[in-house]
């Protein structure tokens, strides 16, 4: 079973309650949304669903792909309780490195850094390549990639409530009493969640890929003939350099003309986002990023 299968079914309660409420992602998909009004979502690595509320606004087709179990049937059961009425949800229960659905969608996405999960080169790859697969002619392959989350070292337990976390959910108290904690084993980050000072941990993940270097995913791009273009922002981490700011991707068949990433730099202008650093727009004002 792969790891991320197990961390994921074990602790998707845990999951629901609290991870559920960090919403620091979600200005994105609402703008992208808006802007290119995708008639079909694919989200890989999907959990719970908790974006597809937002891809309805205009999506008549959501599904999300994801290999546990555990967090699909909360989706489901979720989805079914609320009776969606103007949209197809499908949840599908397996490996986005191998999937094949027989459809395309107007917009693919990788949230929350999915992509860590994936621990090897080929992986990555392959996840790109099926994404591309099931990409309809004008669409968009969304990437959102934040190389280190949390902090950049390891901590001892921090108390989440008086932590950068608790900017990321409109109401912080549902973290009262929550801890957190970062190691490093070798080139692992392990990230594990506990209750007040309590021997058990409610949530543990180990990421393989935050080392999956940006310049690294923009290569693999290239080695897919896709044009792709990027933003970079800050993700709220003192001190670090490139590789620890939050990364946005937006991949489509080349010769494509028309891209959402003005649009989206006007609207986080216009609502004076702090997850946005001035740095960037500035750096987006005065020279295009177009690799
Ligand atoms: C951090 S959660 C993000 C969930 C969702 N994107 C969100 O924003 O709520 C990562 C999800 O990726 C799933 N996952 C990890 N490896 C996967 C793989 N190879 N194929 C499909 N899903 C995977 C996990 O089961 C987990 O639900």
């Amino acid at each position: 079973m792969k790891l991320s299968k197990s961390e994921y079914n074990k602790s998707s309660y845990f999951y629901d309650e609290i991870m559920n409420e960090f919403k620091m992602y979600f200005s994105l998909y609402e703008d992208l949304v808006e802007i290119l009004k995708p008639k079909s979502v694919l989200e890989l690595g999907c959990g719970m669903g908790r974006l597809f509320w937002i891809f309805m606004k205009e999506a008549k087709e959501i599904t999300g792909i994801d290999l546990s179990d555990e967090m699909i049937s909360q989706g489901r059961k979720y989805y079914a309780e609320h009776k969606v009425e103007n949209a197809i949800v499908e949840f599908v229960n397996t490996d986005m490195c191998s999937f094949q659905l027989n459809k395309k969608y107007d917009l693919i996405v990788f949230a929350l850094s999915v992509l860590k999960h994936l621990s090897t080169d080929k992986e990555r790859l392959a996840a790109l390549k099926k994404a591309k697969e099931h990409l309809s002619e004008e669409g968009f392959i969304v990437i959102d990639q934040a190389p280190l989350l949390y902090a950049s070292r390891p901590t001892d337990w921090i108390d989440a409530k008086n932590s950068l976390v608790a900017d990321w959910l409109p109401d912080p108290s549902v973290l009262d009493g929550y801890q957190w904690k970062k190691s490093l084993k070798g080139n692992i980050d392990i990230l594990q969640w506990r209750y007040e000072n309590s021997e058990e941990i409610q949530f543990e993940v180990q990421f393989t890929t935050y080392r999956y270097d940006i310049d690294r995913l923009i290569e693999h791009l290239s080695q897919l003939d896709m044009s792709h273009e990027q933003m970079l922002t800050e993700w709220g981490v003192n001190g670090l350099g490139n590789k620890g700011k939050r990364f946005i991707g937006f991949a489509c068949y080349p010769g494509k003309k028309y891209s959402p990433k003005r649009e989206l730099i006007e609207n986080v202008k216009k609502r004076n986002e702090r997850l946005w650093s001035d740095f960037d727009l500035y750096i987006e004002d005065k020279k295009s990023m177009k690799m």
